[in-house]
């Protein structure tokens, strides 16, 4: 089939390669023509694996093109993917100008008969408005407009593009319905899962789905600060929780909270979605005051350790959003950096992918080639992604370098004894920090937990 893309972002430029590597014709368009000209020529703007080679692939099959033009890459689509951006406004509101701008595309440049589908995260309703804004500058156009939400994770997004959990189409008419049908058949007759809802179902649903993974992550971040104040370990607690198969494992992970371009924004606009049609979801104003109360938990935990931010030289490893992405959008590491450097600290940070981009956010910062030269007379550590290599560190190395032996986890990667064997006093998220013994030199204890009648008493 002839499809053309709307939109050469994250979402964009991976549907275009999996769409073409399905056996579609297709024709990536962005008003980005610096971003065009590099597609063009097999560049990919951002890190995601695989991605590089699979686009190679494609433009050399001559099944994917770029352009800068709507009216070329419209020419000829029967299926128009719109994959723009739609950032966090001011309000908490999803930010919907480049969807509008899309849909006045289309009216101008799009033939008879075109499947307008959706496929950035929006606001349920907004197909609607989609389909208004086209009728309105295109009275005679024939057209349809389907839901069909991504859920590809940064770090996996061809992977899931190809092999996803589940494809959902949202669509108000049979002919709609069968014309996706025909675009995902190379891998629905694979085993693929499709489901057919109604448009603004299928626009809920993806709302929904983010908003719950930021609910479990919510769930063990309060659970890390109740565990901190009762002396449990929130991972052990997670653990027993996790083993439950009606709850399951992922997103369970305590830490500096979640981050990134889709879980902040999509819990706040399904929170001010559902104000606006009269429906109170206080839940989400929970789960984003207790990812924000992550945060302050570390900078606390920071604070203790140091006792004064003022004049200390603290060490960040780690400044992606998550692991696995050179993304630094809403990352809660750089949001951390931007703390502590508030706080009158200063901050040299280390990441293997991110740096660039954690360096537009906060230009100030000063970044290091490797966690050793980071560490260099820093005051404490903190590991703020949680990227693999974290977990091999040589602490050894780290503890010769650092001016005073304070490691704060604040993803909890290490195991606690590595902390403290190392030489660190070690903090963690979730669990009582290990401690140096006043008097002792290399002993660690943990402090004393809650007296046990406070706790009784707590508990009436
Ligand atoms: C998310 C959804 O997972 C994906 O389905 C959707 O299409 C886009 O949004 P992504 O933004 O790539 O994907 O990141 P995700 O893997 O969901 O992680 C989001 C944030 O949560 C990261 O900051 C990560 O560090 C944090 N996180 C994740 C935790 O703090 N704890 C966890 O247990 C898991």
């Amino acid at each position: 089939m002839n499809i053309a893309v709307i939109g050469t972002g994250h979402v964009g430029l991976v549907s275009c390669v999996a769409l073409a590597r399905m056996g579609h014709e297709v024709v990536g368009f962005d008003v980005d023509q610096e971003k065009v000209s590099l597609l063009q020529r097999g560049v990919t703007p951002f890190h995601e694996p695989d991605l590089d080679s699979a686009l190679h692939g494609e433009l050399d099959g001559g099944r994917l093109r770029f352009t800068a033009s709507a009216s070329d890459a419209l020419a000829r689509a029967s299926v128009v993917f719109i994959c723009v951006g739609t950032p966090m406004g001011e309000d908490g509101e999803a930010d919907l100008h480049a969807m509008e701008q899309a849909a006045s595309q289309i009216a101008r440049d799009a033939n008879d008969g075109v499947i307008v589908v959706e496929k950035s995260t929006v606001p349920a309703g907004t197909a609607e408005r989609v389909r208004t804004a086209i009728s309105l500058e295109a009275p005679n156009l024939d057209f349809d407009v389907a839901s069909n939400p991504e859920f590809l994770r940064e770090g996996h997004a061809l992977h899931d593009a190809l092999f996803p959990d589940r494809i959902v189409v949202g669509v108000s008419s049979e002919v709609a319905a069968s014309i996706l049908r025909r675009v995902y058949e190379p891998i629905t007759s694979n085993g693929a899962l499709l489901i057919e809802t109604d448009v603004r179902t299928a626009e809920l649903a993806k709302h929904a789905s983010n908003a719950f993974l930021a609910m479990k992550i919510s769930y063990a971040n309060a659970l890390a600060r109740l565990s901190e104040r009762l002396g449990a370990d929130v991972r052990d607690v997670i653990e027993v929780l996790g083993a439950d198969p009606r709850i399951g494992p992922a997103f369970l992970g305590a830490g500096l909270g979640y981050g990134g371009y889709c879980l902040p924004k999509d819990v706040l606009g399904l929170e001010r979605l559902s104000a606006r049609v009269g429906y109170d979801f206080g839940l989400l104003r929970e789960v984003d005051r207790v990812n924000r109360e992550a945060m302050e938990a570390t900078v606390e935990k920071i604070e203790d350790a140091l006792w004064n931010l003022q004049g200390k030289r603290i060490c960040i490893l780690g400044l992606a959003f998550k692991a696995g992405t050179d993304d630094a959008r809403l990352s809660p590491a750089v949001e951390l950096a931007r703390r502590l450097r508030d706080l009158g600290a200063s901050v040299v940070a280390y990441d293997p992918m991110a740096s660039a981009n954690a360096q537009h956010e906060v230009p100030e910062l000063d970044i290091a080639p490797d966690p050793y030269v980071a560490a260099i007379g820093a005051h404490c550590v903190v590991i703020a992604t949680e990227w693999a290599e974290f977990r091999h560190l040589d602490l050894k190395a780290l503890r010769e370098a650092v001016a005073t032996p304070i490691l704060v986890d604040a993803r909890n990667v290490l195991r606690e004894d590595q902390g403290w064997a190392a030489g660190f006093a070690y903090y963690s998220m979730g669990r009582r920090p290990l401690q140096r013994h006043p008097g002792a030199s290399d002993l660690f204890v943990l402090p004393e937990p809650a007296p046990l009648d406070a706790v009784a008493d707590a508990a009436g």
